[in-house]
């Protein structure tokens, strides 16, 4: 199919209105005015290429996969990796809650034991001026949930953490306000000097955890049986679990699968990368964000853990013509689904990229695929560079 094909295809089964693959299909770009209304000091925009991956069973749903991104066999890895775990139904994912965290940072006196009155009274209040900040988010199902101390390396220096279900939200507006409201508040309770007071991107009450397993017969490949090369893909794996170098990369393959849906459905990939890295270095060391094993069952098992704060309202999601046809694409799942969706395609392009590279090498596919890239980096040889072109309108 061509890219006009694929829209069509998605209008007959009823999953994208004519005008909503008519959109797409011509670049999904925002118009000047509404580019102008999304940042400061607009000059027009900047579109990337919108790809499906396909093969994705989660959780027993068949689903499309939105992907923005200018990375070549990015789409195809992902699909392949969704089409080996489907040797064995897929993926499975456990449901999180939409958990986001705020802090509100401060100092005391170090004589003051903030523990005890953290308990005696401090919680309680702190709790109350929080959740009466967002009254309105308790009556839509959402609400604060806890409230949390930290004390850091220095004597004094302490962090409350509240921590707030932000129901379809990410989140980052509703916990910075009830950030500022507390911290506003917080001197009125204890003597104390309040310092920043914003969410964190590292959202640990809101890990998402997906498995699939794979059958050895799939992983056959160029020479190597199905369980010589579960036991590569295992190796390259422990590999990253002993290396932070190796690490990084690997982290890398899986955020390839990560931010493009991230970025597909409006969602802030900044805050996504950077909770992800975090959370990768939660242990004092920087770690894979999946574990790849050879399970009791004789089959490949794949699991990965990591936070994806992603919204289905606010931000741009309902206000970017694209990330609400993506959203719908992918039938429009609630925040947590979403973030489970995400979570899969992170697993599945790792589970590609860690294939190839403990079997046939990475460059054998990526080039293959890459080869469109070249031969229009070929034609542009064959253009002026754009420095060129300035210094003709220089001279004339
Ligand atoms: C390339 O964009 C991503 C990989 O380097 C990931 C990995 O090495 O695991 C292939």
């Amino acid at each position: 199919m061509n890219s006009k094909q694929r829209c069509q295809a998605l209008v007959s089964r009823n999953i994208l209105t004519q005008e909503e693959a008519h959109f797409l299909n011509n670049s999904g770009a925002l118009s000047l005015n509404q580019a102008e209304k999304f940042i400061e000091n607009c000059i027009g925009g900047f579109t990337l290429p919108l790809g499906i991956a396909t093969n994705f069973l989660i959780d027993g749903q068949e689903i499309f996969i939105p992907m923005a991104v200018e990375e070549s066999s990015v789409v195809a890895a992902a699909s392949f990796g969704a089409k080996l775990a489907r040797t064995c139904g897929g993926f499975f994912s456990e449901p999180t809650e939409n958990i986001a965290t705020c802090q509100i940072q401060f100092i005391v006196d170090a004589s003051i034991n903030i523990h005890a009155i953290f308990h005696e009274y401090l919680k309680e209040q702190i709790f109350t001026y929080a959740h009466q900040s967002q009254p309105r988010l308790a009556q839509r199902g959402g609400g604060v949930k806890s409230v949390e101390l930290r004390s850091l390396a220095k004597p004094g220096y302490h962090v409350i953490h509240i921590n707030v279900d932000t129901c379809e939200a990410m989140g980052a507006n509703i916990v910075n306000s009830i950030a500022e409201e507390v911290g506003r508040k917080l001197p009125e309770l204890l003597p104390c000097a309040v310092g920043s007071k914003i969410l964190t991107n590292l959202t640990i009450h809101r890990v998402t955890k997906v498995k699939c397993e794979i059958e050895f017969s799939a992983l056959e490949r160029d020479g190597y049986s199905g369980e010589e090369a579960a036991k590569r893909i295992c190796s390259v794996w422990e590999f990253a679990d002993l290396d932070p170098f190796r690490a990084a990369t690997h982290n890398k393959g899986i955020m390839n699968g990560i931010d493009p849906v991230v970025i597909a459905t409006g969602n802030d990939w900044r805050a996504v990368e950077a909770g992800c890295h975090a959370f990768a270095s939660l242990s004092g060391t920087y770690k894979p964000l999946t574990k790849w094993f050879i399970n009791n069952n004789n089959r490949l098992q794949g699991e990965i853990a990591l936070p994806i704060a992603v919204g289905t309202v606010g931000g741009v999601t309902k206000i970017h013509p694209s990330a609400t046809a993506c959203l719908k694409l992918m039938g429009s799942p609630s925040a947590s689904r979403l973030s489970a969706l995400i979570a899969s395609v992170g697993l599945a392009q790792n589970l590609s990229a860690i294939r190839a590279l403990g079997c046939e090498g990475i460059q054998k596919g990526h080039m293959a695929l890459h080869e469109k890239n070249l031969e229009m980096m070929r034609q542009y040889d064959h253009l002026p560079s754009i420095s060129v072109v300035e210094d003709q309108i220089d001279k004339q």
